[in-house]
């Protein structure tokens, strides 16, 4: 990435799973929402994914030292669809339009692709002013672009650059809202993903128990860690809107819960289920399930989402239990890839945590810095694995030092 909002310059390799940690304002907002634009240039439009954030003038990273604002940004991925199956690399740049300094202008986009052993590529850049822009590439007729359109989302219907476009548009971007999650959901249509901000979370959670009952009980299992009594949350029918309840364990705590619970012998018809509405459940089990349904949505489940990435999924939930959100994005990161921001130096206590799945975010003179942790930093830690909540609560994480982000004024 080069001028992205705070971002003057990174390359960061993410891992199945990758924890973004920093300090508030450091920047790992920006760093998602960097990959969240590419998607949204691919789906909406370049000019639309502006629009949605506000302006171009808030994306185009602006230098401290000089008052001055980049003339573009760059965003490259490169990806992996998997052992043996094939590779991309797609970068987009975005500017501004010199014949109408409000509008959006792609300066450049370029990609490269082999999938199962067929290999395609192309560039698009500018020849003299904005409207005259020429493609060049493998077998692509002479594509007349808008100043403002992308290549990719015209030829992503052929093969193999289909397989690309369904990847980047398939990424989601979590930042859950307990209202929202708890609301009633009035889109009548089955969805099968849950909203960005936790949207449907009944309909996905019933179509779980529908299709896949084995993955609803391992949420439901995940909710009962994190939740002593919880047998589960589930979707309720009011008319025909779709919203949640949770079931409760209010029985005799004499009775062994546990195994009550693991011989299948709780049923919601039991004088000791309890049942509660959206209305009465507490934050942390709305989150926690909204958590939980973002990983395991059965879009997820089956590849149909290439990367969940979450924004601190540990709000609201009890520090004791924080690392079985931890264990449970482990646990999806074998079906899609997961990235998750934190403040959360309970997360970072969890022993299933691997310090090299780290990036951390630091601001540095007003430019984002973003990086694995030093190689004697992860000695130390190899040694002393319990000592990372610690250098985390005391602000003493940073990335190393060859992490790009100089400010190159
Ligand atoms: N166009 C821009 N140019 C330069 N800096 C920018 C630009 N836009 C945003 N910033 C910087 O990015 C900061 C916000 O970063 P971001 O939202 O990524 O933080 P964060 O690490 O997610 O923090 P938190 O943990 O509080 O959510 C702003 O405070 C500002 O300093
Ligand atoms: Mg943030």
């Amino acid at each position: 990435m080069r001028d992205f909002r705070s971002i003057a310059e990174c390359d960061v390799r993410l891992e199945p799973l990758t924890i973004l940690a920093g300090f508030n304002a450091a920047g790992k907002s920006n760093f998602l929402d960097a990959i969240r634009f590419v998607r949204d240039a691919l789906v909406l439009s370049p000019s639309r994914a502006v629009a949605k954030r506000g302006s171009l003038g808030s994306l185009l990273r602006k230098a401290e030292s000089t008052g001055g604002e980049a003339s573009s940004f760059l965003i490259g991925l490169d990806l992996s669809f998997g052992p043996g199956q094939g590779e991309a690399t797609y970068e987009i740049q975005i500017g501004r339009n010199p014949e109408s300094k409000r509008s959006v202008l792609v300066v450049a986009e370029s990609l490269q692709l082999t999938v199962q052993e067929v290999h395609a590529q192309y560039s698009v850049g500018q020849v003299g002013g904005a409207r005259e822009r020429e493609v060049r590439g493998d077998g692509l007729p002479g594509a007349r672009l808008d100043p403002d359109e992308l290549l990719l989302p015209i030829v992503g219907r052929l093969s193999p650059y289909d397989t690309l476009l369904r990847a980047l548009a398939s990424m989601r971007f979590y930042d859950l809202d307990t209202d929202v999650l708890r609301e009633l959901d009035d889109t009548r249509v089955s969805q099968t993903q849950l909203g960005e901000r936790g949207e449907h979370l009944g309909q996905i959670l019933g179509l779980l128990s529908d299709r896949h009952s084995e993955v609803k009980e391992s949420v439901d299992g995940w909710l009962r860690w994190l939740i002593p009594s919880l047998l589960g949350v589930d979707r309720r029918m009011q008319g025909d809107y779709a919203t949640i309840q949770a079931r409760f364990w209010s029985g005799d705590p004499v009775v062994p819960f546990w195994e009550a619970v693991n011989s299948g012998d709780v049923h919601a018809g039991d004088p000791s289920v309890q049942v509660f509405q959206r209305e009465q459940l507490s934050e942390g089990t709305v989150r926690g399930a909204g958590v939980l349904a973002a990983l395991n949505q059965p879009d997820a489940l089956t590849g149909g989402i290439s990367l969940v990435a979450i924004e601190e999924p540990e709000l609201a939930i009890h520090p004791a239990k924080v690392s079985g959100l931890l264990a449970a994005m482990e646990e999806a990161s074998q079906w899609t890839q997961v990235i998750a921001t934190t403040q959360s130096s309970d997360l970072l206590s969890a022993e299933e945590i691997e310090p090299s799945s780290l990036r951390i975010v630091e601001m540095v003179d007003g430019v984002s810095r973003i990086g694995e942790l030093s190689d004697k930093m992860l000695l130390a830690l190899r040694k002393n694995p319990s000592y990372l909540a610690d250098y985390h609560r005391h602000g003493q994480l940073r990335p190393a030092d060859d992490a790009h982000g100089e400010n190159r004024e």
